[in-house]
């Protein structure tokens, strides 16, 4: 098999405020990478991950997109979105930073640590954001852990 070809390409939508489907997809996305024998601890980092990208897209956008690439020994996230945009994204990034509404954080979301978690989860990430426009996020998970180090980078 060619190391540079996804065999698996999901594309799926999300709606902003959309809390009864919420988690859908990354939880297919999980069912998806059980089914493809991947280890049970990478597929923990990937859902967590995508979990808690799909929820900022929920909460904090009006609608995206999800895709994800399935590789051989790595799969890569890219979530883009029409929203607010981050304004600094370094801030968003620290722990415990949330702009989420007080209706929000009643519903248990908005502690502020679901960007640290994807840092910490993924072992690349990369946002690029436009306030007023839109955010995008990247995302590598390498199979092999030693391939790197979480690093963040935006552009
Ligand atoms: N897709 C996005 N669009 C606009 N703003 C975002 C987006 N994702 C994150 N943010 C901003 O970054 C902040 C921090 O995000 P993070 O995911 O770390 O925390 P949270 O979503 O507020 O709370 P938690 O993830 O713990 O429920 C958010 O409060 C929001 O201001
Ligand atoms: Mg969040």
């Amino acid at each position: 098999m060619n190391p540079h070809q996804p065999h698996i390409e999901i594309k799926k939508e999300i709606s902003g405020g959309d809390f009864s489907t919420a988690g859908q997809i990354s939880s297919e996305l999980k069912n998806i990478l059980q089914q493809a024998g991947l280890p049970p601890q990478f597929i923990r980092r990937v859902v967590i991950a995508t979990y808690e990208a799909e929820m900022n897209v929920v909460i904090h956008a009006y609608r995206g997109t999800f895709s994800t690439s399935i590789y051989p020994d790595h799969v890569e996230v890219i979530l883009e979105d029409e929203g607010p945009g981050i304004p600094d994204v370094d801030l968003a990034f620290q722990e415990g930073f949330s702009t989420a509404p007080p209706h929000i954080r009643e519903m248990g979301f908005g502690a502020g640590y679901g960007l640290s978690n994807m840092k910490k989860c993924s072992n690349q990430i990369e946002i690029q954001t436009q306030v007023g426009k839109g955010t995008k996020v990247m995302m590598i998970f390498y199979l092999d852990q030693t391939q790197g180090n979480s690093s963040v980078s935006n552009k």
